[in-house]
């Protein structure tokens, strides 16, 4: 192998890693408090994930699936829950924060976990881009129903703005009237035409969003402390609102609306992967405070599964709920859950409910907000980013300079970026880290020494290799069945429509590859026994990627080539392994 390949999948050993972790009771080169329990890691995961998805994404995806979208609710936590055992697993024999980048540089080597850390880039501080969007709408909505009007220039962005205004105009020019268009519109053009110009711009920019990143960034610069608390109070009145729309709302669930179920098929369904999956984004978070957890071996696995578990049960129900309170096609607003209490004349619940969200999605800012500097503090240590990444604070005990980078890199773009780009750019992210950190599990089973003496989880180990190829062919069956023939051949066509050629093959790309993935997979899986339950999971984000289309796949390669020069230009040259004796206990 060449020098410039080995020192790519050069490998940090757990078995150092925890080494240092246990003698001292902390890694390395840090001095964060270790003070989170089980109840605290479960309530920081509940923190994260219920947030700006299932108080709003799950609107527009509700709109496109009918109430089968709670199927793909199901799906999508099934291939979470596999996730989650791989994190659980590593999360409990590497228990350092990092989350999957430090499982990457155990088991990938150093080029893969760059990619994976600059990947979880895109999780965690873009994902809190689009929760910041959706706290400002709610929150802006909130303010013009106590009669607290801020002008709409100051509370969109400047795409959202502009495209909203044309489309506008479109409709006003076809005789609609700007008063009955959909509220979305209307504020677009209202902003539009208000914004002061400079130099010709239109100054448009959503400023609470901006707020609040900036008010969440300093509680987690205060420290842990003060954030736990912070944190557990709000999951508490998260939880309790839930409980209150689903009973009451349960009451106003009128079964013909379940009728037909899938009114789009599957397609419409799977329409709202993006949205859906963005929804479970979060139990992952809980891995980032390994060095601060009394017991990360026992309680980490333990508390990213409950808070998982308890999710899907919670969405599920809410969006059976949402269904069958309205007629799916009405529920292609931003506040769906205010919407179907308005529409059914709750004015009373409806406020409650859009208070809620605001407090729901704070705590998700809080809990990415508080996880990002963490990894960023890691790579640090490991040499991949400049030192002052890892600098904590003498007297709070975090890491300073990394927590307010964060804060910047959210709080700006809050103001400028638009909602479903940033969606769909997280998710495609986080699915990608999935799938790595199931890879990963794969290849520490096959090639690494995991340490053994310590009470660590393991993947219950599934023997994949008759099981796989078993559900390979029950999937084929069941998609010739449901599709025929011809949605088959319709796959391999090159037409659709008026389009032909490259316009329609690059969008069967990403499907493409992940069958050559399913082929290989299943060969590997038949020759080395590999453990079912990781295979899956890889399997099973891997398909949701793709049905994120090939414009999201661009974007997201995009972004993978800039972390690249990155690394090759910083990274790569001031790796600790490239500087320590560390790197001759590296891989195998
Ligand atoms: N799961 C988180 C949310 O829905 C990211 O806001």
């Amino acid at each position: 192998m060449s020098r410039l390949l080995k020192n790519l999948v050069r490998r940090k050993s757990a078995t150092a890693l925890l080494t240092d972790f246990r003698e001292d009771g902390h890694v390395a080169g840090t001095d964060l408090l270790r003070t989170l329990r089980l109840k605290d890691l479960v309530a920081f995961g509940i923190a994260a994930i219920i947030g700006a998805g299932i108080f709003s994404t799950i609107g527009n995806a509700s709109a496109a699936g009918g109430p089968g979208v709670s199927l793909l609710f199901i799906f999508t936590a099934i291939a979470c829950g596999f996730s989650a055992l791989c994190y659980a697993q590593f999360a409990s024999t590497v228990p350092v924060a990092g989350s999957a980048y430090t499982y990457a540089y155990t088991s990938f080597g150093e080029l893969v976990a760059w990619i994976i850390g600059w990947d979880l880039l895109m999780e965690y501080a873009i994902g809190n881009i689009a929760v910041a969007i959706s706290w400002s709408d709610y929150f802006t909505a909130v303010l013009n129903g106590i009669g607290l009007a801020i002008p709409e220039y100051l509370t969109m962005d400047y795409l959202s703005a502009s495209r909203g205004y044309v489309h506008a105009l479109e409709l006003i020019a076809q005789g609609h009237v700007l008063s009955a268009l959909p509220g979305n519109l209307q504020s677009a053009y209202l902003a539009w035409q208000a914004a002061p110009t400079l130099g010709g711009v239109k100054l448009i920019a959503d400023i609470p969003a901006l707020g609040i990143t900036v008010l969440i960034t300093y509680l987690v610069y205060i420290g842990i402390k003060e954030s736990k608390r912070t944190a557990n109070l709000l999951v508490l009145l998260k939880l309790i609102v839930i409980f209150i729309v689903i009973s009451v709302g349960a009451f106003y669930v009128s079964p013909a609306n379940w009728t037909p179920f899938a009114p789009n098929g599957i397609s419409g369904i799977m329409k709202g992967v993006s949205a859906v999956f963005f929804a479970y984004i979060g139990f992952d978070a809980i891995s980032t405070t390994a060095e601060e957890c009394e017991n990360p071996q026992r309680d980490l696995p333990r508390a990213m599964i409950y808070a998982l578990i308890l999710c899907t049960v919670l969405y599920v129900v809410l969006a059976l709920i949402l269904t069958g309170m309205v007629p799916y096609n009405e529920l292609a607003v931003g506040d769906p859950l205010t919407y179907v209490f308005s529409r059914v004349n709750q004015d009373a619940i409806a406020g409650i409910v859009a208070v809620s969200a605001i407090v729901a999605m704070a705590s998700v800012l809080l809990v990415f907000q508080y996880g990002q500097p963490r990894i960023w503090m890691t790579m640090s240590r490991d040499g991949l980013l400049p030192a002052v990444f890892s600098r904590i604070h003498p007297k709070h005990r975090t890491p300073s300079f990394a927590t307010i980078v964060t804060g910047c890199v959210v709080a700006i773009p809050a103001l400028f970026m638009n909602l479903t780009e940033v969606t769909d750019l997280t998710s495609i992210g986080t699915l990608f880290a999935f799938v790595l950190v199931c890879g990963g599990i794969l290849v520490q089973e096959q090639h690494l020494e995991v340490p053994t003496s310590q009470k660590a989880f393991k993947v219950p180990y599934i023997n994949g290799k008759f099981i796989l190829p078993l559900l390979i062919i029950a999937g084929l069956v069941l998609l010739i069945l449901y599709n025929g023939t011809t949605g088959i051949a319709h796959f391999f066509s090159i037409e659709d429509g008026s389009a032909t050629g490259w316009d329609v093959f690059k969008h069967k790309i990403p499907l493409m590859g992940f069958i050559l993935v399913i082929v290989v997979m299943t060969v590997l899986t038949f020759t080395r026994n590999l453990s079912l339950i990781p295979v899956l999971g890889l399997l099973t984000n891997l398909y949701l990627m793709t049905e994120l289309g090939i414009t999201n796949w661009s974007r997201f390669l995009i972004w993978l080539v800039l972390g690249l020069v990155i690394y090759f230009s910083y990274g790569y040259k001031n790796s600790k392994l490239a500087t320590t004796k560390e790197a001759a206990v590296s891989g195998k």
